[in-house]
């Protein structure tokens, strides 16, 4: 550190564009762009830090502040979820937190909707077969899937990115219904032409099943043996928000006795991992925490990062803060 140049610590690769507003801000400290940093090594080099840009990998809690010291200012968090971090144990130190709310609303339901076509139209099986060199020849009864016009899309959190998927949606005649915790603004019900169901009401009626809530202990296993059995057998469930928002060994379950038709999933209970009985079922699409996965999409995420680093160093509140 030179001067009072103040330290920032950078917890995984971030894109150069975001890594070259750091610099010009401080003195930048990151690991190898390839190791998760275990938590020990993880309190050993934010001590002394300003700020710290963490992925939601990294655990961020009071321990972390602690091992930081008393100069730590502000989190920022390169992800929209924050269930890796200890909101209210920081925001009691002084410490602001902040995460990347709207710029990957778009990524993020395209791979919800890019899922839900994978798993409802079998394209992750049928790619499977080919590769399999299975010998197969077209007729009118080969591989068919669910149709989506017409059905029913239950949306579980109407937020940002459950809107995005709602309007694929719509574009692809679904119809779109909601559950949540609190009903949407009419503004949003109208443009979406969205129906607010109570939650069970939506697990029977709805032909797929998106979840875009985020991970708190209230929605931990919210879909667990109960509400997949509740189910229609013909339904999807999608899942884009945060693997253990579903009990994975209920569902493994659910997909292999034919409980609902299908699932599609980008995120995993323990991940990772991912339990062992998805990877050998055909009737689930599975994707490695692809959501925002986009060149364009990352560098906006971790530019908003930085820009919310400056912001608290610069005295001035963060752009995207989250408060407990
Ligand atoms: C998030 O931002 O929470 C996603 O899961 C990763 O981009």
């Amino acid at each position: 550190m030179t001067g009072t140049r103040p330290r920032i610590v950078v917890t995984r690769w971030i894109p150069d564009d975001a890594m070259a507003l750091l610099h010009e801000t401080g003195e930048v400290w990151s690991p190898d762009p390839d190791r998760q940093l275990p938590a020990d090594e993880l309190h050993r080099v934010v001590a002394g830090a300003d700020a710290a840009v963490v992925t939601l990998r990294d655990r961020i809690d009071g321990d972390f502040a602690d091992a930081a010291g008393p100069q730590l200012k502000v989190i920022a968090n390169v992800a929209v979820g924050y269930d890796n971090i200890d909101v209210p144990a920081l925001t009691e130190r002084g410490i602001t937190v902040a995460n990347t709310s709207g710029v990957l609303t778009d990524a993020t339901a395209d791979i919800a909707f890019g899922l839900l076509l994978s798993a409802t139209r079998r394209l992750g099986e049928g790619e499977r077969l080919l590769r399999s060199r299975t010998p197969w020849s077209f007729h009118l009864g080969f591989m068919l899937g669910s149709g989506i016009q017409d059905k029913t899309l239950g949306i579980i959190g109407l937020g940002q990115i459950g809107q995005a998927m709602a309007t694929r949606a719509r574009a692809f005649g679904m119809r779109i219904a909601y559950s949540g915790r609190r009903r949407a603004p009419s503004e949003v019900e109208d443009r979406l032409e969205a129906t607010y169901l109570p939650q069970d009401e939506l697990l029977r009626t709805a032909d797929v099943v998106s979840l875009h809530c985020p991970l708190t202990p209230d929605t931990r296993h919210l879909i667990d043996e109960a509400a997949l059995r509740s189910m229609k057998p013909t339904a999807f469930l999608i899942n884009t928000t945060r693997g253990p928002v579903v009990d994975e060994a209920a569902l493994a379950e659910a997909l292999r006795d034919g409980v609902i038709a299908g699932a599609g999933l980008d995120v995993f209970e323990n991940e990772p991992e991912v339990h062992p009985e998805l990877l050998e079922l055909d009737n689930v699409a599975l994707a490695p925490h692809l959501g925002s996965a986009t060149v364009e999409t990352r560098t906006a995420m971790a530019t908003l990062a930085a820009r919310n680093v400056i912001a608290v160093l610069s005295g001035e509140p963060a752009i995207t803060e989250v408060t407990p």
